[in-house]
C-alpha cells in the first residue's frame, strides 16, 4: 500500500519539500507520496491525531508548528527536546517520534568544507529557532567556541544558557561582532535579514572578515544575500541556505526509508524549483 508522507505548516504553498521528496520516491521506486498540509494552529492536535490514525509514514513540520507539535507526539529525541523544536516525525511502529534535522542538516552541509569543527572559532548571528538548532548541534562538535551575536542580548543569553552541552560562548551585540568578525573560522547568518523582498539589508558588515573563513547564510532566496556578496568581495568562501535545506531533507528521508539519498539530485531539484522564484 502506498505510504503517505507530508509537511504541516501555515502557510505551506511555498514549500519545496513535496517536489523534492516525491522526486526521490519515484527515483528510488518507493511506493510513497508526500503532500503539503496547511494546518491552522488550533487544528494542529487534530491533524497529528488524524495522520497517526491513518498510519502516516512520517512528516515534516514547518513554521509555525515546530515547537507547538511537541506535546502531541509520543516521543521526542534528545537533541530536538533540547532545541525545543521538531521538524521531522517518524511513525515508528505506530508511535510518532519527533526529531530535529535542521541543525544536523546544517552540520552535514559543512562537511565538504570542514571535515571537523574541533578547535574552530564560530560566530552565529541571530538567536531565533534556526540559530538554536544550529548552535546546539555545533556545540556537540567540540569547537573552540561558538559566540552569538544578536540585536537583543537577553535572547542570545537565554539560548546559550539553555544549551545542555558545555561550550565556550560569548554573547555579542551586532556592533561588537562586526568589530571582531576577523577572529572567526565560520560565520553563520541565521536571521531573515536580507531575505527577499528586503534584499538590500545585512545584519553586520564584514570588512574585517578572515579570507580563510567560511561565511554561511541560511537564506536561499536570494541565493546570494547582500551578506554573502560582502563576504565574496572580501575573498571569503560562502555557502547559501540551499545546503541546510537539502541536508535537513536528506536526513528526514533517511529516517523514513533507511537510506541516505543522492543530495546532488536534491540540490538540482531545489535549484530548478527556485528558478524564476528567487528575488
Ligand atoms: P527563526 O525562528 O525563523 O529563526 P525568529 O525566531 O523570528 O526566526 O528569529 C529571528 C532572529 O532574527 C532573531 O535573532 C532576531 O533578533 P531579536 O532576538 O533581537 O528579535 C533577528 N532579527 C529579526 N529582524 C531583525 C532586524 N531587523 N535586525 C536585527 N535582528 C533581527
Amino acid at each position: 500500500m502506498k505510504k503517505l508522507f507530508g509537511v504541516l505548516g501555515n502557510p505551506i504553498g511555498h514549500s519545496m519539500s513535496p517536489v523534492m521528496h516525491n522526486d526521490l520516491f519515484s527515483f528510488y521506486n518507493i511506493d510513497a507520496h508526500y503532500l503539503p498540509f496547511q494546518v491552522k494552529e488550533e487544528d494542529l492536535q487534530a491533524a497529528v491525531k488524524g495522520l497517526k490514525a491513518i498510519g502516516v509514514g512520517g512528516f515534516n513540520i514547518t513554521v509555525p508548528h515546530k515547537s507547538d507539535i511537541i506535546p502531541f507526539l509520543d516521543e521526542v529525541d534528545e537533541l530536538a527536546a533540547s532545541i525545543g523544536a521538531v521538524n521531522t516525525v517518524v511513525n515508528e511502529g505506530g508511535r510518532l517520534v519527533g526529531y530535529n534535522t535542521d541543525g544536523p542538516g546544517f552540520l552535514k552541509g559543512l562537511q565538504g568544507y570542514f571535515p571537523t569543527l574541533v578547535g574552530k572559532r564560530i560566530l552565529v548571528i541571530g538567536a531565533g529557532g534556526a540559530a538554536r538548532a544550529i548552535y546546539y548541534t555545533l556545540a556537540k562538535e567540540k569547537p573552540c567556541k561558538v559566540d552569538i551575536a544578536n540585536r537583543t542580548i537577553a535572547t542570545a543569553s537565554k539560548l546559550s544558557e539553555d544549551c545542555p552541552y558545555s561550550i565556550s560562548s560569548r554573547i555579542l551585540s551586532l556592533k561588537e561582532a562586526e568589530e571582531n568578525v576577523g577572529e572567526y573560522d565560520l560565520i553563520i547568518q541565521t536571521t531573515m535579514i536580507g531575505m527577499s523582498p528586503k534584499i538590500d539589508e545585512q545584519p553586520l558588515q564584514l570588512n574585517n572578515v578572515n579570507k580563510q573563513a567560511l561565511v554561511c547564510d541560511i537564506i536561499y532566496n536570494p541565493l546570494e544575500t547582500k551578506f554573502l556578496q560582502a563576504a565574496i568581495i572580501k575573498g571569503a568562501t560562502i555557502q547559501n541556505g540551499i545546503e541546510m535545506f537539502v541536508f535537513q531533507g536528506a536526513l528526514a528521508f533517511e529516517k523514513w526509508t533507511g537510506f541516505f539519498p543522492d543530495v546532488q539530485r536534491m540540490r538540482d531539484n531545489v535549484l530548478k524549483q527556485l528558478g524564476g522564484k528567487t528575488c
